[in-house]
């Protein structure tokens, strides 16, 4: 192929792409399968390694990631990006109304209210059309430039396909992960023994901060989009400014609303109190902006924040109600967990009847009872949690809580290791739910995929003394299957070729599945492609592991001790 003819070809496979991927990201529907469009990009990821001088910076391939950044550089911002002042109270938004009544005398003016999207903040510079550079707030006059992590975000336009007549323009936003993403990537941390993401904005900021691009595109960032600057962009208010963008294909979120008065604002303010809970990302309050621009300029910043836009934040949900009892919880890793058992109370629209109390040192923290009237919250994370204890409530003789030495599930004496919040029920071999937990790990879709193989055939085949280790799945037979009610030939045939086929995984699922600590699906990945088979990772010592790039101290440690 000569180098006029893949140029050729790269150009109409970027233009295939670009259209594939409107038709997906903004109007949200498909022409094709994703694996006819994964063809088109692996097809344009050879021709582009073949001839790298034709690639470039926003190729749709940037998208799947590949650069390292080994240290963000910092950049001065052009426009130095505030805050805004916050504030929890009507009243205060009221005397903010009253304000810009004062400084704007006998004019009228209007509001945009928009959500408070709970992420990090992002500045994107465009130059002629091109995504040339995007940077994080730092502290508001300069921030790290990771412009190679923002092009993994699949709305975060390269290129601006409208034509667009100014030559630069910066774009504000705010980067963030969905809760589906969010709750995903923690269920497979609790599975691979990590600690968890605390919550959505947090792992959004730490994704941003990645090292290797390929990794932050795996995690399915999103950004919305709240604001456009520049010289004579030619927009007369905010909400022109965030129609402009829309129409240049960034991703606006469709819920502003313009307000003409405070009590639009307040309606604004009391609908999304609840409604934002059905959003598929974290708010956590409102912003309201002056909408006209030389209104807004004239009005100003005072020396931290703008006079003409303010935060109302909402307050965390928040009940009272009584501990009744505190169980534990065995895991597949064989930590205990104790949960609170709660006298059922409605919180923002769920009953809630259980909260994780996490581990022996949250318990001691809160001094928490049995018998207690204690503070439960909803904050950024789904699951409740316990928050502190109506000390003006304790009834006379109660005594602190003494965690359990036990495990509940096995009568084995738990253990604790230095410098670990967690007790551990070190029955490893012969403890039911870290047995179960383990082959339902092992099976998982994102394992081995035995989906002919759910919990409830493990319960039953546990108890029957046929499935004591992962290995004794490919023990099973005909015979051992069909000893169990409800299996008759399909059934038992399907399980028997669910199996089977589970032998063709690649390697990487099969040491995901193993449930290693610290060895979740990404440093499986590596660990595969670097060792290849089991034999040489089992070979493998500290300090051959160590070498292996994003392999650290912990994870090593945790292979060595698991082989
Ligand atoms: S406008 C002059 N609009 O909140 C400040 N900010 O405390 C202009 N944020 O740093 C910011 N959603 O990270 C604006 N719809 C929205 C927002 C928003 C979230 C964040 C942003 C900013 C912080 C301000």
């Amino acid at each position: 192929m000569t180098r006029e003819e893949a140029q050729k070809e790269i150009e109409e496979l970027i233009g295939k792409i670009n259209y594939y991927n409107d038709l997906y990201y903004q109007k949200h529907t498909s022409e094709i399968s994703d694996y006819e469009f994964d063809q088109f990009i692996s097809r344009l990821l050879d021709l582009e390694k073949k001839f790298p001088e034709l690639k470039n910076p926003d190729s749709p391939t940037q998208r799947v990631g590949g650069t390292i950044t080994r240290e963000f550089v910092t950049v001065e911002h052009r426009y130095p990006m505030l805050s805004l002042s916050n504030t929890y109270s009507e009243e205060e938004i009221r005397d903010f109304d009253n304000r810009v009544k004062k400084l704007l005398p006998g004019e009228s003016f209007e509001y945009i209210c928009e959500l408070k999207f709970d992420g990090v903040a992002i500045s994107l510079l465009y130059v002629d059309g091109r995504l040339l550079r995007a940077v994080t707030r730092g502290d508001g006059v300069r921030g790290d430039d990771i412009t190679a992590n923002a092009r993994t975000i699949k709305n975060i336009p390269l290129k601006i396909s409208a034509k667009v007549d100014k030559s630069e323009f910066e774009v504000r936003g705010e980067i963030f992960m969905s809760w589906d993403v969010f709750n995903e990537i923690n269920r497979e941390k609790e599975e691979a023994g990590e600690p968890l993401l605390a919550n959505p904005r947090n792992a959004a900021s730490g994704t941003v901060k990645m090292q290797d691009s390929s990794v932050v595109a795996r995690r399915k960032l999103g950004c919305y989009v709240y604001g456009l600057l520049g010289e004579n962009i030619g927009r007369n208010t905010h909400e022109q400014a965030i129609e402009l963008l829309k129409k240049w294909g960034f991703n606006v979120s469709p819920t502003y609303r313009k307000c003409k008065n405070i009590n639009e604002i307040l309606a604004f303010i009391k609908e999304w109190d609840d409604k934002r809970n059905d959003l598929p990302l974290g708010t956590d309050g409102i912003v309201i902006k002056v909408n006209n621009i030389s209104q807004q300029e004239r009005l100003g910043f005072t020396s931290k924040f703008p006079r003409w836009a303010i935060a109302f934040k909402y307050k965390s949900k928040n009940a009272i109600t009584r501990l009744n009892d505190i169980t534990y919880q065995v895991g597949r890793t064989g930590a205990v967990t104790p949960v609170a058992e709660l006298e059922p109370v409605l919180l923002a629209g769920t009953t809630v009847k259980r909260a994780s109390l996490h581990n022996a040192n949250e318990i001691e923290r809160l001094d928490v009872r049995i018998g207690d009237r204690v503070f439960i919250e909803k904050g950024g994370e789904i699951i409740p949690k316990i928050t502190g204890v109506d000390l003006t409530q304790r009834q006379k003789k109660t005594s602190p809580v003494r965690f359990i030495d036990k495990c509940p599930e096995c009568g084995a004496k738990l253990i604790r290791t230095e410098g670990e919040a967690a007790w551990y029920c070190p029955n490893v071999k012969s403890c039911p739910p870290q047995i179960k937990g383990r082959i339902e790990h092992f099976i998982h879709r994102n394992a081995m995929d035995i989906d002919s193989l759910g919990e409830k055939t493990i319960d039953a085949l546990f108890v029957k003394g046929f499935l004591g280790s992962v290995a004794d799945i490919y023990k099973l037979t005909e015979q051992k299957i069909k000893q169990l009610d409800k299996f008759k030939d399909l059934s038992t045939r399907n399980l028997l070729e669910g199996i089977a086929a589970s032998k063709k995984q690649p390697f990487e699922r099969l040491l995901f599945g193993l449930g290693i600590r610290y060895v979740g699906q990404t440093v499986a990945e590596k660990l595969a492609s670097h060792f290849k088979n089991i034999d040489a990772l089992m070979q493998a010592g500290y300090e051959q592991l160590v070498a292996v790039p994003e392999i650290g101290g912990k994870i090593a440690e945790s292979i060595v001790a698991f082989f």
